[in-house]
C-alpha cells in the first residue's frame, strides 16, 4: 500500500509510520523536523514542511503528491494543543495557530490530494475525544477537533470514491501528554489529573502501541458509513 502520513517525527505518527514500514508498506511522511527511526528506511519519502505555512504547502506538497502518484490511505495525524487555559484567557491569535495546523491545514492538504494524487482510497483524520467533552481548559484544542470532525464528514458527501472518516486513538504517552503531565495541579482542570494519574500508573500506551490500535481501527472503519466520527475504544 502507498500511505501518506502527516506529522511523522514523533508520537502517533512516527509509530504509525514505522508499523506500516514494518509490514512492507511505503510511507510518504510530513513534519518540520526529521523522523527518528524512519529516514534511513528505503520506503520511507519525506517532506520537511510546516503544514501551517500555507503558501509553503502550496509550492511543494504538488510534486510531492505527484510523485505518489496514488494514495491507499492518508492519515491526517499532524496537530498541537497549545495551552491548557480557560476560554476567557485563551486570544484569537493562540486559537487559529490551533485551528491552522489541526483544521485549515487538512482543508488544503485535501484539497491538492485531488488535484495532484489519481486517486485517494481512504483519507483518516485523527482526532480526539476532545471533539466532545468540552472539558474546561481545552479551549482552542476542542473547538479544532469538532471543527475537524465536520470538515471530514462535509468531504464524505462531495467524494463518494474516498471512504472518510475522523478517530480518535484514545491516549498517547507522546509529547502531548509530557506537556500535560508538566503542569501544576489546577483544580479548575479536573480533567488533566486523570490524564496525570494514567499516566504515572503505566496504562497509558506508547505511540507505537497506540499506533497499532488506530492501525486495525482504520481497517475497521470501512464498515462505518464515510465521514463517520469513531473512537478506537469502541470499535
Ligand atoms: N497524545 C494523546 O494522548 C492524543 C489523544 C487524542 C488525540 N491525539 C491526536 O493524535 C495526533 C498525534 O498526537 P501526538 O500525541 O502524537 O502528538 P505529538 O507527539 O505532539 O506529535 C505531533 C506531530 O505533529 C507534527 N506537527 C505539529 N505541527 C506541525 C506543523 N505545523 N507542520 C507539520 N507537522 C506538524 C509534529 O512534527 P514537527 O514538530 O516535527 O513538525 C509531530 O510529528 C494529534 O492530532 C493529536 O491531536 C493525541
Amino acid at each position: 500500500m502507498q500511505i501518506l502520513i502527516t506529522g511523522t517525527s514523533r508520537g502517533l505518527g512516527n509509530g504509525l509510520a514505522g508499523f506500516y514500514l514494518n509490514r512492507g508498506h511505503t510511507v510518504y511522511g510530513i513534519s518540520r523536523t526529521a523522523n527518528p527511526g524512519l529516514d534511513s528506511h528505503p520506503s520511507f519519502h519525506f517532506l520537511p514542511l510546516d503544514l501551517s505555512d500555507f503558501n509553503a504547502v502550496e509550492e511543494v506538497l504538488p510534486e510531492f503528491l505527484r510523485k505518489a502518484g496514488k494514495l491507499n490511505l492518508a492519515v491526517l495525524n499532524a496537530g498541537m494543543l497549545g495551552e491548557i487555559k480557560d476560554m476567557k484567557d485563551t486570544s484569537l491569535k493562540e486559537i487559529r495557530k490551533v485551528m491552522d495546523i489541526n483544521v485549515w491545514s487538512n482543508k488544503v492538504l485535501i484539497d491538492l490530494m485531488y488535484e495532484n494524487l489519481e486517486h485517494v482510497s481512504q483519507i483518516v483524520a485523527v482526532s480526539s475525544g476532545a471533539a466532545i467533552f468540552g472539558n474546561r481548559g481545552w479551549n482552542a484544542y476542542s473547538i479544532s477537533k469538532a471543527a475537524l470532525n465536520m470538515l471530514v464528514k462535509l468531504y464524505s458527501r462531495e467524494r463518494e470514491e474516498t471512504h472518510f472518516s475522523s478517530i480518535a486513538p484514545g491516549l498517547i504517552d507522546s509529547d502531548m501528554q509530557e506537556y500535560i503531565f508538566s503542569l501544576d495541579d489546577d483544580q479548575r482542570f479536573p480533567s488533566l489529573n486523570r490524564l496525570k494519574d494514567q499516566k504515572s500508573s503505566g496504562r497509558m500506551p506508547s505511540a507505537a502501541e497506540a499506533a497499532e490500535i488506530l492501525a486495525k481501527s482504520i481497517l475497521k472503519a470501512h464498515n462505518e458509513e464515510s465521514g463517520s466520527f469513531l473512537d478506537v475504544r469502541e470499535m
